[in-house]
Formats: C-alpha cells, sequence, structure tokens
C-alpha cells in the first residue's frame, strides 16, 4: 500500500501529537459546491451518482481540490443499508428520502434478509477502493454508516420525521420487535463497514443523527448499546494501522461520559457543547471531533475565523482535537466561506501544538 503522506486526522484520533489541528467537513462533497451539482446533473440524480464508481469518486475529491482538507469521506449515504434490505429508496426533488416499503411489524421484521455487504452493496465497496486509489495517500478516507437507531427511524418512518411517532410506537409499544430490528442492523453495519474496512476506509464514522431525539434511558438502551455492539464487532487493525471508530450523535452532549466509554476511539460533538467543558469531562479518554455551528458559515470571514479562534482556545493546547462543524454543511453556503473556515483552522491551529 502507498504511504500515507498526511496522517494528522488519524494521529489526532489516536490523540497523538500533530502539527496542527486536522480539519475536515462532515457533507463536504455536496450541493454547495457547483462542480457537485454539475457531476449529479451528470449521473442524472443522487443515487444513481452514489451507484457510479467513477462519478461518486469525482465528487468525493472534489471538495480536496479546493480545500486544505485533512481527510476524505466517502461519496454514499446511510440509506444504502436499508435499500440493501429491500425498503426500495427513492429521493425526491426538494424532498428527503423516501422508502417505497416501510418497516412496522414483526412480520416486516421477521420477513428481513440477511445481507452480505461485499455483495449486496458491492458498489460502495467499489467506490472505496477506487477513491482509496484515486487519493494515492495524499489524505485518509473515511467510511461511514448511520447507527441502528438512526437507520430504524426512516425504515420505520418510510423517510425523514419530525416527531418520530412511528418509530417511537413500536420502540414503547413493542420493545422487542424493535430490539430484533435493532439487532438485525447492527449486524448489518458490521458486515458493511468491515467491507469498507477491507476495500480500504482508513478510519470509520457512525452517524446517530437522531439518537438525541430519545430520554436518557432509551438512548442508552435502544441506540447507543447497539453502537456499542457495532465497535466490538468492527475490524480496528488493517495494514499495520489502527482504524479508528468516531462515533456521533447529534444532541448527544448530556451522554458524553457513557460514549466516550463505548469502545470508539473519538466522540462527534454538535455544537451545542462547549468542546472546552467537554474535554474536562472526558479527560484523555478519547478524541474529540467538532464543532462550530454549521450556520455560521453564513456570517462574514472574518466572524468565521473568530469563532476558529474561540473553538480552538476552548479546547485548549495539546493533541485530541479534530476540527469539523457540529452537524453537515448546508446546501446554500457560499463555497469561499468553507474555505474561510478551513484557512482559519490550519493558520489559528499551529500554537495549540507546539511541543517542548
Ligand atoms: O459527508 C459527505 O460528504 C459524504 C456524503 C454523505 C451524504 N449523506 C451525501 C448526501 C454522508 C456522510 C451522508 C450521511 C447521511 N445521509 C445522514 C447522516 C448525516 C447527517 O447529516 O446527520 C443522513 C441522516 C442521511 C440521509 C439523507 N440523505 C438525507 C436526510 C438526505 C436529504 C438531505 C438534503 O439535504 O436534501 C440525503 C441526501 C444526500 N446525502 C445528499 C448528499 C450530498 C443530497 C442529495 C442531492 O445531491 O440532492
Amino acid at each position: 500500500m502507498t504511504e500515507l503522506k498526511n496522517d494528522r486526522f488519524l494521529r489526532a484520533l489516536m490523540r497523538q501529537p500533530v502539527d496542527r489541528t486536522p480539519v475536515w467537513m462532515m457533507r463536504q462533497a455536496g450541493r454547495y459546491l457547483p462542480e457537485y451539482r454539475a457531476t449529479r446533473a451528470k449521473a442524472g440524480d443522487f443515487l444513481s451518482l452514489c451507484k457510479n464508481t467513477p462519478l461518486a469518486c469525482e465528487v468525493t475529491l472534489q471538495p480536496l481540490e479546493r480545500f486544505p482538507l485533512d481527510a476524505a469521506i466517502l461519496f454514499s449515504d446511510i440509506l444504502t443499508i436499508p435499500d440493501a434490505l429491500g425498503l426500495g429508496l427513492y429521493f425526491e426533488t426538494g424532498e428527503g428520502p423516501k422508502f417505497r416499503n416501510t418497516v412496522r411489524s414483526a412480520a416486516d421484521v421477521a420477513a428481513l434478509p440477511k445481507i452480505n455487504a461485499e455483495v449486496d452493496l458491492d458498489y460502495v465497496m467499489n467506490a472505496v477502493s477506487t477513491i482509496r486509489g484515486a487519493l494515492n495517500g495524499s489524505v485518509p478516507l473515511i467510511g461511514f454508516s448511520g447507527s441502528p437507531w438512526t437507520l430504524a427511524t426512516y425504515m420505520i418512518e418510510g423517510g425523514s420525521s419530525k416527531d418520530f411517532r412511528e418509530a417511537k410506537k413500536l420502540m414503547y409499544g413493542q420493545p422487542e420487535v424493535m430490539h430484533q430490528l435493532l439487532d438485525h442492523l447492527a449486524d448489518s453495519v458490521i458486515d458493511y463497514l468491515n467491507g469498507q474496512i477491507r476495500a480500504g476506509a482508513q478510519a470509520v464514522q457512525i452517524f446517530d443523527t437522531w439518537g438525541g431525539v430519545l430520554s436518557s434511558w432509551a438512548y442508552q438502551e435502544f441506540s447507543l448499546n447497539y453502537m456499542k455492539k457495532i465497535v466490538a464487532g468492527l475490524i480496528r487493525e488493517n495494514d499495520g494501522r489502527r482504524v479508528p471508530v468516531i462515533l456521533f450523535t447529534k444532541n448527544g452532549g448530556q451522554w458524553l461520559e457513557s460514549i466516550a466509554e463505548s469502545g470508539a476511539d473519538a466522540v462527534g460533538l454538535d455544537w451545542t457543547t462547549d468542546i472546552g467543558k467537554a474535554r474536562a469531562r472526558i479527560g484523555d479518554q478519547v478524541a474529540l471531533q467538532g464543532n462550530m455551528d454549521p450556520a455560521m458559515l453564513y456570517a462574514p470571514p472574518e466572524r468565521i475565523r473568530q469563532e476558529v479562534a474561540d473553538i480552538l482556545s476552548r479546547y485548549g493546547t495539546g493533541p485530541g482535537h479534530i476540527f469539523n462543524l457540529g452537524h453537515g454543511i448546508t446546501p446554500d453556503v457560499d463555497p469561499e466561506h468553507a474555505g474561510a473556515f478551513i484557512r482559519a483552522v490550519t493558520e489559528l491551529s499551529p500554537e495549540y501544538h507546539l511541543q517542548d
């Protein structure tokens, strides 16, 4: 394998010293980039883009051509697993994801097939290995999956939801059915992420976008428990290097201590938690990734730079911080502002990594 030229992202995930704070953005390949919109038009639609290996590779690399990012993230979606489970994913323009079929009963759960990710999601594995080749060791490649709870919400609701009514009905009314579904999804995610790791993903992130809508006990029982199972089932070393795992629960700040004990190497923070206080709470247990409000990218570049300075100083000196947004970059952000954000991290962070 080609040697990795820039490994500060992987080093920071393991809380090893770095020359400056590494930075990448959730949803860094996406609609805010005109070149992304052009490539998507060539593919036809978003799902066809995910399934087209050369074009998925092209859009993965687009943000790296513009900005000095320290990691690439596979271009795909978390909903590929439910699609492979036979739910029939589709996107309608202007609306979120939708499924032709939903899963709402014990019979629906029992009928779910067992997937073999390397076969049923071969297009994702092909994208990973093609992107790894194209990166040629410039920066590491992140693979990803949704958490079982987050995937379950889409599968039960049939798409996005405001109040998660159907998912919560099942969770409270027939908890044993919900547990069967989550367990099935946890096994699918393990298979899927291990497939991505074998194909060349050098770190993986689990997106628990909707864990934060649960009560504390329900978060532990229905979301975190299954993410723990996944972490325990993942390949943690490949090609002689650790494959770090990042666990991101949006709105999970109040459960930081238990997330830090999940076995993951790093915890993703949204912007509602002060990163300095988060560091004080978890000590040197895990690395922290985050956590600028993505809406700050609407502000003038000088304001963005000040916010980066503030977050760096709240985290303080030493290793273990990966700079990111607290959630995905939004489609109407000016790419120049994203550039100002990344430049500010590269310019302002070295002073936090001076070694004596
Ligand atoms: O970060 C990256 O650049 C990698 C690509 C990526 C996408 N989706 C591409 C995408 C990643 C990591 C995801 C994860 C994802 N997908 C999540 C978890 C992350 C999060 O945001 O919390 C979720 C909940 C989904 C499900 C999903 N996919 C939704 C709700 C939508 C519609 C959102 C919207 O803004 O319309 C998608 C579509 C999607 N996934 C797009 C992209 C670039 C936009 C599709 C388009 O090009 O029209």
